[in-house]
């Protein structure tokens, strides 16, 4: 019997797939009735996080609903600041808090040993939702994995929460490079870590966020963006060459050719303010790309977000891509519009 193909591996190994494949940042999560039931059951978001048998339920809710080709874990990037010992907490409507760094004598209660064992339900959600996806018979769907890249972790790590500008992290960077590499170093080996463990577990393909690289330019997005992206790529091609790396460097602008050309990832997404044109001539034919949708035209739905999509297709038919949004879907998306892409996606020709 032929195994089935599975689109997203094809493109990402840049072999022509049957159908133009997609998936959604944050498909698992709020605009779901079914999610917001289970993280109701759960009580906070991090008690979801570490239930296996109910994180993998929630990374299965919308392959169920929409059978994307793409199941994103279900998990967060900040569960690796929380393996290492800096204390998380999620609050209802309020976004992650953190106990935030303030100098170098904090790294101290970052500990690495703990990244394995804190992480485990983890692993365990990626064992039972590979087993989901086979016992109910999605098996052209992949399951990618994900951590968050070095520096926008270590934005978190350093405010203490979400911020507009993160300039307390960018005055540690400027000022005390040394003792601000540190600091990256240990989000770094972390990171790699944990992706070799979700790798081990059984995911097939690996999705770097970088939110924050927006904040950079120059020799800066160079050491704090490229360099630790490139490490973790490097770690990646040397003990699992087969698993794929997608980077996603949001509002990363023109920087993007050489995050695509410098960091070893076999895809870049792209957030909704990329140039298709620009992508499609620079940046193709290095690597495959993934996008752009802009997730209000998602929430808006109807004929703008038929335009939207037609677009994308207009600028990257032909070339190897996957559909998906320039950032995550809106809580207030309507699920009707999130079945309108997927029809739309389904009808598009190779
Ligand atoms: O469906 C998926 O994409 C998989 C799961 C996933 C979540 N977060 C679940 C989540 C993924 C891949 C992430 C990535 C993530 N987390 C990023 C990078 C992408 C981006 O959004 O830029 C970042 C920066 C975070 C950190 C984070 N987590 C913030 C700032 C917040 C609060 C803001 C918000 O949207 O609520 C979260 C919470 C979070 N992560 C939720 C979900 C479903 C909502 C929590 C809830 O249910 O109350």
């Amino acid at each position: 019997m032929n195994e089935i193909r599975k689109p997203i591996l094809d493109v990402l190994n840049k072999r022509v797939p049957e159908r133009v494949p997609f998936w959604l940042m944050r498909q698992a999560g709020r605009y779901l009735p079914e999610y917001r039931e289970l993280r109701n059951q759960a009580g906070s978001f991090l008690n979801l996080v570490y239930d296996p048998e109910k994180a993998s339920e929630v990374t299965m809710q919308p392959i169920r609903r929409f059978g994307m080709d793409g199941a994103i874990l279900f998990s967060d990037i900040l569960v690796v600041p929380d393996a290492l010992g800096q204390k998380v907490v999620f609050e209802a409507g309020e976004g992650p808090k953190l106990e935030a760094l303030t100098s170098e004598a904090d790294f101290r209660e970052l500990d690495l040993d703990r990244i394995e064992r804190h992480l485990a339900p983890v692993f365990e959600t990626i064992q039972r939702t590979r087993e989901k996806l086979r016992s109910e018979n999605f098996g052209s769907t992949a399951l990618i994995g994900f951590c968050g890249s070095p520096w926008t972790v270590a934005c978190y790590m350093v405010e203490g929460s979400g911020s507009r500008d993160f300039a307390k992290t960018k005055n540690w960077a400027r000022e005390n490079p040394e003792s601000f590499q540190k600091l990256i170093n240990i989000v770094t080996a972390a990171s790699c870590l944990y992706l070799t463990q979700q790798i081990n577990a059984g995911v097939e393909a690996v999705q770097l966020f970088e939110s924050h690289s927006g904040l950079l330019e120059g020799e800066e997005f160079e050491r704090w963006i490229i360099a630790p992206t490139h490490k973790i790529g490097e770690y990646l091609k040397d003990f699992h060459a087969d698993i794929p790396v997608i980077g996603f460097p949001r509002l990363a602008g023109m920087n993007v050719l050489d995050y695509a050309l410098e960091t070893l990832v076999d895809c870049v997404g792209l957030d909704q303010n990329a140039d298709l044109a620009w992508a499609a001539k620079e940046l193709s034919s290095h690597v495959a790309l993934q996008g752009n949708l802009d997730p209000e035209l998602l929430l808006a739905g109807g004929p703008a977000l038929d335009a939207g999509l037609e677009k994308i297709y207009a600028a990257l038919k032909g070339k190897p891509f996957i559909l998906n949004l320039g950032h995550g879907v809106i809580k207030e998306t309507p699920v009707e519009h999130v079945q309108r892409l997927a029809n739309v996606v389904r009808g598009w020709a190779v």
